[in-house]
C-alpha cells in the first residue's frame, strides 16, 4: 500500500493567521514561518488572511464574519484548501469545512503532511504514519462525506480516505502493528549504538530550529551531500556519518530533524526514539540561525524540546550564518574555566569551521596542541596512525631517511599513542615536551 504519495504540483491554498491577544509571539515572524511551512508542503498560496481575536471561537475558531469572508475568498480563488496557523479541534475543523466547502487543515496537520513527504527511511515512515494515525484517530468520528473524495493533496497524504472510513478496530490494529515494527527497528539501532560505544567512538549530534543550517554544516563537516534547501524540515531522518576529526580521530556525526515552535505533540512522541539517539550523544551542537530576528525565541523553542525529552548532554551553541551579520569574524566564546560555550561561524562560507573543530575537540578530549617530532622509517605504523587521526599538519624530509612531523592533537592522545606503539617522547625528540598531569 502506498502511504506516502508524493504530491505533484501546487495546491491552491488560503492561509489564515489570527493574532490572539493572549499570545505574545510576534505576528509577522510567525506568519512568515507559516508561509514557509505551507510552501514546504507544496502549496500555491492564493491569499493570506489575518485578523485578531480575544480568544478562539468555540465552534469555528475564527469569528463568523471572518469565516464568511473566507468562504467568499475560497469561491473567488477556487482554493482547494484553507490552512490555519493554529491547532483546531476536530469539531472546529469539521464545522469550518462545512462553512467553507473545502478542505481545512490546521498547523499540526500541515506539519504532519510535510513530515510524510520528507520521511526517507523505513523508520521515519513508520514514525510519521504513527503520528498521522494518532492525529486522525481523534478525527475519525467526523465522517468525510461533506467533502469531495480526492486522492492526495496536502493533509490527505498518508493514510488515505478509505482508510479513514474503515472502522476504529482496523486503525487500532495498524497502530499496534506499526508500534511493534518500530520497536524492532529501534532495537537494531540500539545495537548499533552499543557497538559504537564499545568502540569508544564519540557521538556529536546537531540539533536546532528548522532552517538553522544543520544540514549545511553537516555537509561542510563531512563533505557529504545531504539534502539542504530553503525548505522546512528538509532533513527528517537522522543521518549518521563517521568522520575523522583533526586531532580527535573517528567521530560519529548525527544530523537530526529540525525543531519548531509548537511542534505537534504527536511528532515529539513519534520522534522521541530518534531524538533519544541524539540525546545520548557525547556532545550536542545546538545550531542557531544567528541572523534571524527570532533568534532568542528559536533558541528557547529548541531548549524546550530538549527539556521535554530529558536531554542531559553537554551543549555547544553554534551561531551560524555570520556572513549575514555585521559581526563577520568567526570566534569562540569560552566560560571562566576556558571551556568553549559557543562558536560563531558560517557553514555556508566555511569561516569558523576550524574554530568549531577545536572547540569540539576541547570539549571531547581536551585542548589541541602542536608538537614536532622526528620519525625514522621504523616508525611507519605510528606515522600512518597520525595521518589516520588527521593530526599531521606538515611533513618535512630530513637527512638520513628521517622525517620531521608537525602534528596537532591533545597531549593525552599523543601520549596514549606513543605508549601503544612502545615508544617514548624522548625517542622521537618530541617538542615541546609532553607534559601530562599525573592523575594519581
Ligand atoms: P531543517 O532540515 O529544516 O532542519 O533545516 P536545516 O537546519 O538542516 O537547514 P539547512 O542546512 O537546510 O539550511 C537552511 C537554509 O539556510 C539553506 O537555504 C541554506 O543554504 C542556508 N544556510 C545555511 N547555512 C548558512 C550560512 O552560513 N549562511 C547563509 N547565508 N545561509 C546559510
Amino acid at each position: 500500500m502506498e502511504f506516502f504519495e508524493r504530491h505533484q504540483g501546487g495546491e491552491k491554498a488560503i492561509l489564515v493567521h489570527l493574532d490572539l491577544k493572549q499570545q505574545s509571539a510576534s505576528l509577522d515572524e510567525d506568519l512568515s514561518e507559516f508561509v514557509l511551512l505551507a510552501k514546504s508542503a507544496g502549496a500555491d498560496i492564493m491569499a493570506t488572511v489575518t485578523g485578531s481575536r480575544q480568544k478562539p471561537d468555540a465552534r469555528l475558531y475564527a469569528g463568523s464574519g471572518k469565516v464568511a469572508e473566507l468562504a467568499a475568498l475560497v469561491q473567488e480563488k477556487e482554493a482547494d484548501l484553507v490552512m490555519f496557523n493554529h491547532a483546531l479541534s476536530p469539531a472546529q475543523e469539521r464545522n469550518l469545512e462545512k462553512e467553507l466547502q473545502c478542505r481545512v487543515l490546521d498547523r499540526t496537520g500541515l506539519i504532519l503532511d510535510i513530515f510524510a513527504q520528507r520521511a526517507q527511511t523505513f523508520e521515519g515512515k513508520l514514525q510519521v504514519e504513527l503520528a498521522q494515525l494518532s492525529h486522525l484517530s481523534s478525527r475519525l468520528v467526523r465522517g468525510w462525506t461533506h467533502l469531495e473524495r480526492q486522492k492526495g493533496g496536502i493533509g490527505m497524504r498518508g493514510p488515505g480516505e478509505t482508510q479513514l472510513e474503515t472502522d476504529r478496530r482496523l486503525l487500532k490494529n495498524r497502530v499496534t502493528m506499526l508500534t511493534e515494527r518500530l520497536e524492532k527497528v529501534r532495537q537494531n539501532r540500539q545495537q548499533g549504538r552499543a557497538s559504537r560505544q564499545k568502540a569508544d567512538i564519540p557521538t556529536v549530534s546537531l540539533v536546532g530550529y528548522t532552517n538553522a543550517g544543520k544540514s549545511t554544516l553537516f555537509n561542510r563537516m563531512t563533505h557529504a551531500e545531504v539534502y539542504s534547501a530553503d525548505q522546512l524540515f528538509a532533513t527528517l531522518d537522522p543521518t549518521l556519518r563517521r568522520i575523522n576529526m583533526p586531532g580527535i580521530g573517528p567521530v560519529v556525526l548525527v544530523d537530526t530533524v529540525g525543531f519548531i515552535r509548537h511542534l505537534p505533540h504527536q511528532l515529539v512522541e513519534a520522534f522521541r526514539a530518534t531524538l533519544e539517539e541524539t540525546l545520548e550523544a557525547d556532545l550536542l551542537l545546538h545550531i542557531v540561525d544567528a541572523a534571524s530576528p527570532e533568534r532568542d525565541a528559536q533558541i528557547e523553542a529548541v531548549n524546550e524540546v530538549l527539556d521535554e525529552i530529558g536531554s542531559k548532554s553537554r551543549i555547544l551553541t553554534v551561531y551560524n550564518k555570520i556572513d549575514l551579520m555585521e559581526m563577520r569574524e568567526p570566534r569562540i566564546d569560552s566560560d571562566d574555566e576556558g571551556l568553549p560555550q559557543a562558536v560563531w561561524l558560517s557553514a555556508f562560507s566555511g569561516a569558523g569551521i576550524r574554530e568549531l573543530q577545536s572547540a569540539i575537540s576541547v570539549l571531547l578530549v581536551g585542548e589541541l596542541h602542536s608538537f614536532r617530532m622526528t620519525l625514522s622509517p621504523d616508525h611507519g605504523r605510528l606515522r600512518a596512525k597520525l595521518y589516520e587521526l588527521g593530526a599531521v599538519l606538515e611533513e618535512t624530509p630530513q637527512e638520513g631517511s628521517l622525517c620531521a612531523l608537525q602534528v596537532r592533537m591533545t597531549p593525552q592522545s599523543l601520549d596514549q599513542l606513543l605508549r601503544r606503539s612502545g615508544l617514548s617522547a624522548e625517542d622521537l625528540a618530541v617538542t615541546p615536551p609532553l607534559d601530562i598531569p599525573d592523575p594519581y
